[in-house]
């Protein structure tokens, strides 16, 4: 008898094992449920009929068959019925698949139905919102080279055309020139200072410096714009110790500086004032300017953005999407606020030595 029972549970074994492999070459999650239903039923009825028939001889078989049909045939009809709705789910999602592949970038997946199937859709958002952001942001950059890079080649165009059929002297265009020649060069390295932070492959060569001096420094070396311009530009500082990468962060600050010397009228004061609080050194630079745009302290730090009312003005919109790269990549914070008098804060940290 316990030979009998052996034998009957390995081939149960045997065959459960054999079908199970057998049912992974089925083409369709329906029909491997359905199928592995159909196993999960019959092979313990097959297994207690056979045992029961081989033990007692019983006459009934007829009956216990008829049970073991009925109960397998409403264990499949169930399945089907779970794999129809999982079909339907999984359809849906290769349907939304290919119209973002057919370049609908709006397409989102429904997150519904069991976890997995929520899991996946989830991810596919995500996928389909990276992509739409990079399109975006594809489309930002044409849109942005095609006006501020197309601009001054124009005019040096223009200019060298006007050159060439004698209706003006080279020496007469070549300030202008060199001026326009030097503004592309400056926006080409910060598209690719830009790339690079994008690509995280911004190296820094860190290196300690004193916050202070080189505030003190940039001030300076902007002080003959702020008089031809008629603003109070000064510097109210305090020995720091930082370990940055100073050219990067004179490359801040003289952007936070050019920004509040273009947005202040004449007569009007910019601070830079770097102070020390805890674990941070802190540089503000203030101005007494028209302010800032509603709902400008975010989106001024996105690429290619530029208010309404320096929109014609000689901005990139870069600057401060370059800054706040380089600050974040030195573990520090960049914001931007508005002042209660008027005027315009922008202020990031460093950790201090
Ligand atoms: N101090 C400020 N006061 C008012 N608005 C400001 C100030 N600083 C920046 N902004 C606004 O934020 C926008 C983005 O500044 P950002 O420095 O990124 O670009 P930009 O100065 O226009 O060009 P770029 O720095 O590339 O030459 C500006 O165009 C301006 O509208
Ligand atoms: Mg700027």
């Amino acid at each position: 008898m316990i030979g009998l029972a052996v034998v009957v549970a390995a081939a149960t074994l045997a065959a459960g094992v054999l079908v199970a492999l057998a049912l992974r070459l089925l083409p369709s999650v329906r029909l491997q449920l359905a199928g592995l239903a159909l196993l999960a039923v019959t092979l313990p009825l097959a297994a207690v009929f056979l045992s029961g028939w081989a033990m007692f001889h019983m006459g009934d078989d007829v009956k216990i068959l008829a049970v073991a049909a009925g109960s397998a045939s409403v264990a499949v009809a169930a399945s089907l019925l779970v794999a129809q709705t999982i079909a339907q789910r999984i359809g849906r999602l290769g349907k939304a698949s290919k119209d973002l592949a057919a370049g609908n970038l709006d397409v989102r997946a429904e997150e519904a139905g069991p976890r997995e199937l929520r899991d996946l859709a989830r991810s596919f958002n995500a996928m389909a919102a990276e992509l739409q952001r990079l399109f975006d942001a594809r489309r930002e950059l044409v849109t942005w080279a095609s006006h501020d890079l197309r601009t001054p080649i124009a005019s040096i165009q223009a200019m060298l055309e006007a050159v060439e059929d004698g209706l003006a002297s080279a020496e007469q265009y070549l300030p202008e020139l060199q001026q326009q020649v030097r503004t592309l060069a400056l926006r080409v390295d910060d598209l690719f200072e830009l790339s690079r932070i994008d690509a995280g492959a911004l190296t820094l060569e860190l290196r300690e410096a004193e916050l202070g001096g080189l505030v003190d420094a940039c001030v300076r070396s902007l002080a003959a714009e702020a008089a031809s311009r008629g603003v109070r530009l000064e510097a109210r500082t305090t020995a720091a110790r930082v370990r940055c990468e100073p050219d990067k962060i004179e490359r801040v600050v003289l952007n936070l500086v050019t920004n509040a010397l273009r947005h202040t009228p004449s007569d009007g004061a910019v601070a830079v004032v770097v102070s020390t609080t805890g674990p941070e050194v802190e540089v503000s630079v203030e101005d007494t300017g028209e302010g800032l745009e509603p709902g400008a302290e975010q989106t001024m730090f996105d690429r290619f953005w530029r208010g309404d009312r320096a929109r014609s003005s000689d901005g990139a919109g870069l600057g401060l999407a370059i800054a706040r790269g380089l600050v974040e990549a030195h573990g520090g914070r960049i914001w931007a606020e508005r002042r209660r008098e008027g005027g315009a804060k922008v202020s990031f940290t460093l950790p201090a030595l």
